[in-house]
């Protein structure tokens, strides 16, 4: 049996496609995971969002603190509406918080939990990431 070498190359195809018409990677994982962006299309400190996947509902967002993403899906736990008012939009005017659109819930940034709002306690779902050479790669079926 051959091991696994890792990502290969693929044709690509609508759900890798990158927000925006961005750079992509030509990758397809492997292993379970997806592609969900490079490093460098989210910029430091800032969050961006992605939009479901074909079959999904709901799309995920992403927080970035140096070399450390933060992925969770992107819906409010209070009653499940997305949490961006406008694109690429989460976080609080100092850029500490998550905040949702709809009444205003905070979220931590690190793991989720809501600190002040209607759903405080309650936590955002966490999706798992790893970074390998500069690509963020998230569990395949995140989302869904
Ligand atoms: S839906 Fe997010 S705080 Fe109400």
């Amino acid at each position: 049996m051959t091991p696994d070498t890792g990502p290969r190359q693929a044709a690509r195809s609508s759900e890798q496609e990158g927000p925006s018409g961005s750079e992509a990677p030509l990758l397809l994982a492997v292993d379970g995971q997806r592609v969900l962006c490079r490093l460098e299309d989210i910029p430091d400190g800032a969050s961006k969002g992605f939009a479901a996947i074909a079959g999904g509902f709901t799309g995920l967002m992403a927080v970035r603190r140096g070399n450390a993403v933060f992925v969770y899906v992107n819906s409010c736990p209070h009653i499940g509406t997305p949490l961006d008012w406008t694109p690429d939009r989460f976080l609080s005017r100092d850029g500490r918080t998550i905040v949702c659109a709809t009444h205003g819930a905070q979220f931590r940034i690190d793991d989720g939990v809501c600190i002040n709002g209607p759903c405080v306690g309650d936590s955002l779902e966490s999706v798992p990431t790893e970074i390998r050479d500069g690509t963020v790669y998230v569990p395949k079926d995140a989302g869904l």
